[in-house]
């Protein structure tokens, strides 16, 4: 009989985000404007014919993103997008019927990983004011469970862990042998950090990536940070080559050139604060302390002026169904200000409660 895995036969995926490219892309927490055009146009002029082909060299550049974070390779593992990281991590470190522990509602690829291998995701929910209980994701780390994923800031609430709150959490987590994941896509637009714990403990790590801040997400790069036997684990199951010579080149030149992060921050910045001035003033509430995206009730249809912003607009936004209090919300990516402004003039014309 041909042999097909029931995991995979039964998992639901969505593979309908392509032809994104005409479109202000405010839902998947890209940049919406990218790296300056001539810092691009510089960085590949140094392309030559046998750089295409030739397998991509990792050592040069881990080295490189190893002085940047203050460490030295053995703790770094580079992967093609922080969720392939998180995929490697799910595969080397959890068993199957296998207990993993994280937030709901959350970056949705953990729970995928989680049923592509047969493991048991257990969801801890919000209170109903969107705020996270620490004591309910201790309440879940039974000694059963093998892996414990939080998000520093989580995605899509925006919310963080204090350090008292995160050293409580950790210090469950030796006690009872829990392996710990830390996803930091969207360090930078927060910046405080617990890549401390994984760069100076064992049985915690630290995945990073470059398609977020970095503006790189067509490049698809990311790395894992953590102990150096956990590490190799992670390199273990990657495939070979596994990240791209054009990704490396460009996160290089990042890397090297402050300015160009500096600028980014501060657009972002310039972005979210008109934002955030335009919600309040206009009665709107939102959430999301951090990261580059915020969380926003409608007046009118979550899902109808998705689609209508997508039809009329050209503007794609994302909804989430049943968040808190909030009910059926709308999650739009920050990006400079004029995207911002796209958003919010198109917000203003389709979120209009019709008075009769
Ligand atoms: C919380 C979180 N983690 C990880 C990722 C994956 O990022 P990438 O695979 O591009 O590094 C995303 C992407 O949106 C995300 O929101």
């Amino acid at each position: 009989m041909y042999y097909l895995n029931d995991n995979v036969k039964n998992l639901y995926r969505i593979f309908d985000q392509n032809e994104r490219k005409d479109y202000v892309r405010l839902d998947l927490n890209e940049n919406p404007g990218g790296l300056p055009g001539d810092f691009i146009q510089t960085v590949l002029s140094s392309v030559t014919p046998q750089f295409v082909a030739q397998y991509p060299e990792t050592l040069h550049f881990t080295e490189v993103l190893a002085k940047f974070l203050g460490t030295d390779i053995s703790r770094l593992c580079l992967v093609n997008g922080s969720a392939e990281g998180i995929r490697y991590i799910i595969q080397a470190f959890t068993s199957p019927g296998g207990r993993i522990v994280g937030v709901m509602p959350s970056y949705f690829m953990f729970q995928i990983y989680s049923e592509m291998y047969g493991r048991q995701f257990v969801k801890v929910p919000y209170n109903d004011d969107l705020s996270m209980d620490v004591s309910r994701i201790i309440d879940e780390m039974t000694e059963e469970t093998q892996l414990l994923i939080l998000l520093n800031p989580n995605n899509p609430m925006g919310n963080v862990y204090s350090d008292q709150e995160f050293e409580r959490i950790f210090r469950v987590a030796q006690e009872k042998e829990i392996n710990v994941l830390v996803d930091e896509a969207y360090h930078y637009f927060y910046p405080k950090t617990f890549i401390q714990y994984a760069l100076n403990h064992d049985h915690i790590f630290v995945t990073r990536t470059f398609s977020k801040l970095f503006s790189m997400a067509g490049c698809r790069l990311g790395y894992v940070v953590g102990w150096p036997d956990g590490v190799k684990m992670v390199q273990k199951l990657c495939t070979p080559h596994n990240t791209n010579a054009f990704a490396m080149k460009i996160a290089e030149a990042v890397l090297e050139n402050p300015v160009i992060l500096q600028q980014l921050i501060a657009d972002f910045n310039e972005g979210r604060q008109y934002l955030i001035d335009w919600l309040d003033k206009n009665g709107y509430r939102h959430k999301g302390e951090a990261g580059n995206f915020l969380f926003i009730k409608p007046r009118t249809n979550a899902q109808l002026i998705v689609e209508r912003m997508k039809k009329e607009k050209k503007i794609l936004i994302k909804t989430y169904p049943n968040v808190g209090e909030f009910g059926d919300c709308l999650r739009v990516t920050i990006g400079a200000k004029e995207y911002m402004k796209q958003f919010t003039d198109a917000l203003k014309e389709l979120d209009q409660k019709i008075s009769v």
